[in-house]
């Protein structure tokens, strides 16, 4: 074993696998940017109080898995668990919140939570995230649902399927809220339980114990006791969601790990992936923004997990990406050979093909084995002699046919054979 090791629940993605993880980012990211969502750029930490006030102490998020820490200054920083809050932060201290709205904004990046390590848990994960600010109306939280759906199924992913409840709103959940715990404060709960039960009594539905489960079966949901103005909202999102043509099942015990959510709340569930079956998620979060000392604006945001996606689609035996490094693999033989080579290879690059070198004289059997092994279509191959001559090899990689073809046209002639 190497001296060194990743630290422990973070994956590496090294080629050709890197791939994947990279064409699952970029194409959930791509569908995000149709939608007219603009790219932020925002730090890794933060000060500590902003998780805290925005995810909710009594979250496992902030209460157990946060990696925080004092820097060298004596501030409490957090390495970010989540992005809602720090893209909240952005635009409240930038002020986008007063200009046009709805402040539609996409990142993507590492995030970190300090949780047990298994398979498709980890503790630097990586999402791709959407947040649209400002503005409460149904038809948005449906484009926002659309576009993780069509994020996953441009990638080829389809057996997953979308849950979606409603939390409810200020004027339905403090009721619903008193009722649910009216209900868990006649159960038999134990210490920790009748704390999470005060603080935030849906959380107890979140309870995987089988007994909790049982107990818990026939509680109040907050689905039954919905306001006027939060059903209606709730119903004209699944009239969107159906005229779009996206599926939905209604789960009305659905219970989120972050407490900032109101209203629509929905999960991207796959059912390839064993116990950490979660590949996507979000909600509205109409009070966070004046929460964390802003105008009381609404919001509705998704993270989907990039690591996840890339495991699902596995699951689902779909490779999605393209592993192979290059295009046209250089085989110089000779000293005049690797000069004149290099420079066809800068000019190949500067037309946008992907062009690797073989490199450090291993004889031709050496380099071809390289060629190979890169997963380009072509290899330019040229001897000293050929040099001379004004030629190179060209060889097709796949059929092993080779012809000689002047330097001064390769460009060319590789262009037109890769197009
Ligand atoms: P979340 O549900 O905590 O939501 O995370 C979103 C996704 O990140 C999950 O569905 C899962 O795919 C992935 N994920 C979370 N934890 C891990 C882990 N330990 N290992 C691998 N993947 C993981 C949020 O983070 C919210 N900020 C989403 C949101 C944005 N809501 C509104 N706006």
């Amino acid at each position: 074993m190497s001296e060194f090791q990743a630290p422990k629940g973070v994956p590496d993605y090294l080629p050709p696998e890197s791939a994947e993880f990279v064409a699952v980012r970029d194409g959930l990211l791509r569908t995000a940017r149709l939608a007219g969502y603009g790219d932020v750029e925002l730090p890794i930490f933060e000060d500590t109080a902003l998780f805290a006030r925005g995810v909710g102490e009594s979250t496992d998020v902030v209460s157990k898995e946060m990696y925080t820490f004092a820097d060298r200054g004596e501030r409490s920083v957090t390495l970010r668990p989540e992005g809602t809050a720090g893209v909240m932060r952005a635009v409240i201290e930038h002020g986008l919140d007063r200009g046009a709205l709805p402040v539609k904004l996409c990142y993507a990046g590492p995030f970190f939570r300090y949780e047990r390590p298994q398979a498709g848990r980890y503790r630097q994960l990586q999402q791709v995230g959407v947040e649209a600010i400002g503005v409460d109306d149904p038809a948005l939280d449906a484009e926002v649902i659309a576009v993780a759906d069509a994020g996953f199924r441009s990638l080829g992913l389809d057996g997953f399927r979308l849950e979606i409840t409603s939390l409810g709103d200020d004027t339905c959940r403090p009721q619903y809220r008193e009722l649910l715990q009216e209900f868990l404060f006649k159960l038999d709960l134990d210490e920790e339980t009748r704390t999470r039960a005060e603080i935030n009594p849906l959380r107890v539905l979140d309870d995987k114990r089988p007994a909790m489960r049982e107990a818990t079966a026939d509680a109040p949901v907050m689905l039954d006791h919905l306001s006027d103005g939060a059903k209606q909202h709730f119903d004209t999102v699944l009239a969107h969601l159906d005229a779009l043509g996206v599926r939905y099942v209604v789960n009305p015990r659905m219970v989120r790990g972050l407490d900032y959510y109101t209203k629509t709340t929905f999960e991207f569930v796959h059912d390839g992936l064993g116990a950490q079956s979660g590949i996507g998620g979000g909600g509205r979060y109409d009070g966070l923004m004046r929460q964390l000392g802003g105008q009381d604006l609404s919001g509705i945001g998704f993270g989907l997990g990039v690591d996840r996606t890339v495991l699902a689609l596995r699951a689902e035996g779909k490779t999605v990406g393209n592993p192979s490094r290059c295009d046209v693999f250089g085989v110089p033989l000779g000293e005049q050979a690797k000069l004149v080579v290099a420079t066809l290879a800068a000019a190949l690059r500067a037309e946008g093909v992907r062009v690797d070198l073989a490199y450090g004289d291993r004889g031709l059997k050496g380099a071809m084995r390289a060629a190979d092994r890169s997963g380009a279509r072509i290899a330019v191959v040229a001897g000293d002699r050929d040099i001379e001559a004004g030629t190179v090899g060209v060889k097709d990689l796949a059929t092993g046919t080779q012809v000689d073809i002047s330097v001064d046209s390769l460009v060319a002639e590789v262009i037109t054979r890769l197009a």
